[in-house]
């Protein structure tokens, strides 16, 4: 069976709306981020912190290789997975990649009091990540197969994941 991989910005729900079609799809639900801390056993900001974001990029793409050679799993990849070729390479053609389309304005709201990400621990948090969604938003909408709007609650976001996936199959892995 086909993995669904989910992509998007930070805080657009890939984690949450992922545990969702985990269960109503019958698929095991994998947090890219959390392999990749489980695998070097310390956390994403002690990644930064000790290798730097490209020491963490080079784990995440090792990441991106390893769960693309399984099969039936919902993967939340990384905010910044999709936004690099090398990872867009490793998917396509074999998973299902989904575009979580999530407005600045909610991703903001959320990730208000986030400490959990490097990329936004800076004083000018705002304008940072405006900048950053503005550069992303058509590096994922070229990446994924399809684009889901996630504004809806987790679970109705998740029903119409599966069905945009189901109508995407592709060969069996
Ligand atoms: C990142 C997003 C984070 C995490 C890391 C870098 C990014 O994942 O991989 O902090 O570059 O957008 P989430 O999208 O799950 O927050």
């Amino acid at each position: 069976m086909n993995n669904i991989v989910l992509c998007g910005f930070m805080g657009c729900g890939k984690s949450t709306v992922g545990r969702n079609i985990a269960r109503k799809s019958n698929r095991k639900f994998i947090d890219m981020d959390a392999y990749i801390e489980s695998k070097a056993g310390m956390t994403v900001s002690q990644i930064f912190e000790k290798y730097g974001e490209d020491g963490f990029r080079d784990m995440e793409h090792e990441a991106c290789i390893e769960l693309s050679e399984m099969s039936g799993l919902v993967i939340a990849s990384g905010g910044g997975a999709f936004t690099f070729e090398r990872n867009c390479e490793v998917f396509k053609g074999k998973d299902t990649v989904i575009f979580l389309d999530v407005p600045l304005s909610v991703i903001k709201k959320r990730l208000r009091y986030d400490k959990s990400r490097p990329l936004l621990q800076r004083p000018d948090k705002d304008k940072a990540m405006k900048e950053l969604y503005d550069k992303r938003l058509p590096l994922y909408r070229k990446a994924a197969d399809i684009t889901v709007k996630g504004q809806n609650s987790p679970l109705k976001t998740a029903y119409a994941v599966i069905e945009s996936a189901e109508k995407n199959q592709k060969g069996e892995k």
